[in-house]
């Protein structure tokens, strides 16, 4: 056919080419890192589902953070999995509680790297909900107050960003306000402004030993159905003076991180969760799928609907090879 005019091939003859005119590139400065710091020391557990993430002791955090900050990672999260739990959760907020003391340790051992704390209860209450019960329900507004001396501590404790995870009406505003009246104007909140009641998160309720005890949590996190409500909950978040909106699951909820994309100004991140992780690995370890290639398609695919940051258990490994 000489006559054909548009030949989008022309663009995608060589390597070189096709790099040219790329329209999203991954950055390692975009990737964050998760991890579980455990009591203890010289404690480096793998974790069943996630091969290849660990628990990790305060000793071993510091030395896995080095690695990942001279791979190119610049920021981590923190799980925290405490000595002892109770009904109320207060473990969370305690001044030497396992997630403050792994705070300090890398603000002395690695203060390049930018520290995100999770701002949640679920680790530390011995029932498993992300807040104290009342009648078998969470109770929202007593969430409030446990949430906002957790993210007190944490600020205290070295946190650059807090990251409230719980899903509760009100925890921006708690926060933000509790943060400021301590003196922490200038610690930002990135909210899971937009969290699913996901299937997803299974292996991280074995990694974060954060299972609820009965029940689940759709009475809180989201139903995957819907979207306008997801707008609406960042909507509400932004109000409440959150500097960066969450979407998560990633790669499933793709649609929903654009829409948020397009109707907000703030940043956008995107957590691609521990059952995105696990898929990928099982499979790549029976051979089905390339590793490498799948991973980069995720989360090149995750960058180009919207997100600006990533959070992946992936990213150590990718900011490697960027
Ligand atoms: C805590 C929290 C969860 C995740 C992040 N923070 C679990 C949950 O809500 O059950 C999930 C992360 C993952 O699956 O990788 N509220």
């Amino acid at each position: 056919m000489e006559g054909l005019v548009e030949r989008p091939r022309r663009l995608r003859r060589t390597a070189a080419l096709r790099a040219m005119v790329r329209e999203t590139r991954l950055d390692a400065a975009q990737l964050v890192q998760p991890y579980f710091v455990v009591p203890g020391e010289g404690v480096r557990r793998e974790i069943g589902s996630m091969p290849g993430q660990f628990q990790l002791s305060i000793d071993e955090l510091v030395e896995e953070a080095r690695r990942a900050e001279s791979a190119g990672v610049r920021s981590v999260i923190l799980f925290g999995l405490p000595e002892s739990k109770n009904p109320l959760g207060t473990g969370a907020h305690e001044h030497d509680g396992i997630v403050q003391k792994a705070l300090s340790a890398l603000r002395r051992e690695t203060p390049g790297l930018v520290r995100i704390a999770d701002t949640c209860l679920c680790e530390y209450t011995d029932h498993g909900h992300c807040g104290p019960l009342l009648d078998d329900e969470v109770d929202n507004d007593a969430t409030l107050g446990i949430l906002a001396r957790t993210a007190i501590a944490q600020a205290e404790a070295g946190a650059d960003i807090v990251a409230p995870s719980g899903m509760m009406d009100g925890m921006v505003g708690a926060i933000r306000g509790a943060l400021d009246g301590a003196g922490f104007t200038g610690v930002p909140i990135m909210s899971y402004a937009v969290k699913y009641a996901s299937g997803f998160y299974g292996p991280f309720r074995e990694a974060a030993d954060s299972a609820p005890a009965f029940g689940d949590r759709r009475g809180y996190q989201m139903d995957p159905a819907n979207v306008r409500e997801g707008l609406r909950e960042a909507e509400l978040d932004v109000r409440e003076g959150a500097d960066i909106l969450m979407v998560k699951p990633a790669l499933p909820y793709l649609d929903v991180l654009r829409a948020v994309r397009e109707r907000f100004d703030l940043p956008v991140a995107a957590y691609h969760v521990s059952g995105e992780y696990a898929m990928i690995k099982a499979a790549a370890s029976n051979g089905w799928i390339d590793e490498q290639r799948v991973v980069d398609e995720s989360l090149t695919s995750i960058a180009r609907a919207g997100a600006s940051i990533i959070l992946t258990y992936f990213a150590t490994e990718v900011a490697a090879r960027l």
